[in-house]
């Protein structure tokens, strides 16, 4: 058990609930003079996670745990007990990464409309990457519209043009990227104002965006005017489907009514898609 002594008092005010563990367990700011038995430590860590799956399992969270069932964990657990040691760098060490990844990405490509794409345009060819995150997802596009802008169009003050209900992982992309975010009000509907946004672009628009389904409401934006507009402008659209990739193409298969939102639509250039929330790959 942890020393009494070395306990402390949660901190008072608004964060307090930030900081459960500090009444409860040792707070360790450097290494331990002397190791603890592991099973020392699992019994805390079995403490912790515990008491964190009693909160979601409650049912009454919305967002924040994606999960098909705690038997589904189980299954990613043993996943996980075979590779977390893989170093994914060394690819010639570790060709698994690569299978798995092509794999991946093949499949979330087919998902969100890439073999119809290609049979309207056999050069409409989708290819993607494995991020860390969603906001990775979002920001690395936005770099290759910065860098693709400034090779092709010599744009030297990129601007990006988005409702204003696009997660905030853009804000994050245009600060590290230099690139100017035009966060354009949204209609009544709350959905993108496609007029709006057509008289916010400009000579150093490099790429618009949209959401399916968006972070605040869930709402999915007109993709497919926002297609056209992408087209009719000359400019990259980039469709976050962080939150809606891995559910709208199967509520559509289930018969419900799911407009367009994928690369289907000619004026979609990147999408972004978590496996880690509906996909339920952690
Ligand atoms: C629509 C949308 N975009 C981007 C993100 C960012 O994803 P992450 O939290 O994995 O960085 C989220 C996360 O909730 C989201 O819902």
């Amino acid at each position: 058990m942890p020393k009494a002594a070395k306990k402390q008092q949660a901190p008072s005010g608004p964060f307090g609930d930030m900081f459960p563990y500090r009444e409860t367990f040792e707070t360790f700011r450097e290494l331990p003079k002397k190791s603890r038995p592991p099973e020392d430590v699992m019994r805390e860590l079995r403490s912790i996670a515990r008491r964190e799956d009693v909160r979601w399992q409650t049912g009454q969270i919305s967002g924040t745990y994606f999960h098909g069932g705690m038997e589904h964990f189980a299954y990613l657990n043993r996943v996980f007990a075979l590779f977390s040691h893989v170093n994914l760098l060394h690819r010639d060490m570790c060709p698994s990464g690569t299978k798995f990844e092509g794999e991946i990405i093949a499949m979330t490509a087919r998902m969100l409309g890439a073999a119809l794409a290609r049979e309207k345009d056999p050069q409409a060819d989708v290819c993607g990457a494995i991020t860390s995150g969603g906001t990775e997802s979002v920001i690395l596009p936005m770099l290759a519209y910065r860098e693709k802008a400034k090779a092709e169009r010599a744009i030297s003050a990129p601007e990006m043009v988005v409702p204003e209900t696009i997660h905030p992982a853009f804000s994050k992309g245009a600060h590290f990227f230099g690139i100017k975010l035009i966060r354009v009000p949204v209609g009544a509907d709350y959905l993108a104002d496609v007029d709006a946004m057509r008289r916010a672009i400009g000579p150093n628009t490099i790429a618009i965006a949209g959401s399916a389904a968006n972070f605040p409401h869930g709402l999915i934006d007109p993709i497919e005017k926002l297609s056209d507009l992408a087209l009719e402008a000359g400019v990259g659209l980039h469709v976050d489907s962080c939150f809606g990739g891995f559910i709208l193409p199967w509520i559509a298969k289930l018969g419900y009514d799911v407009p367009p939102f994928d690369f289907r639509l000619p004026g979609v250039t990147s999408m972004s898609c978590d496996t880690h929330k509906w996909g339920y790959g952690l």
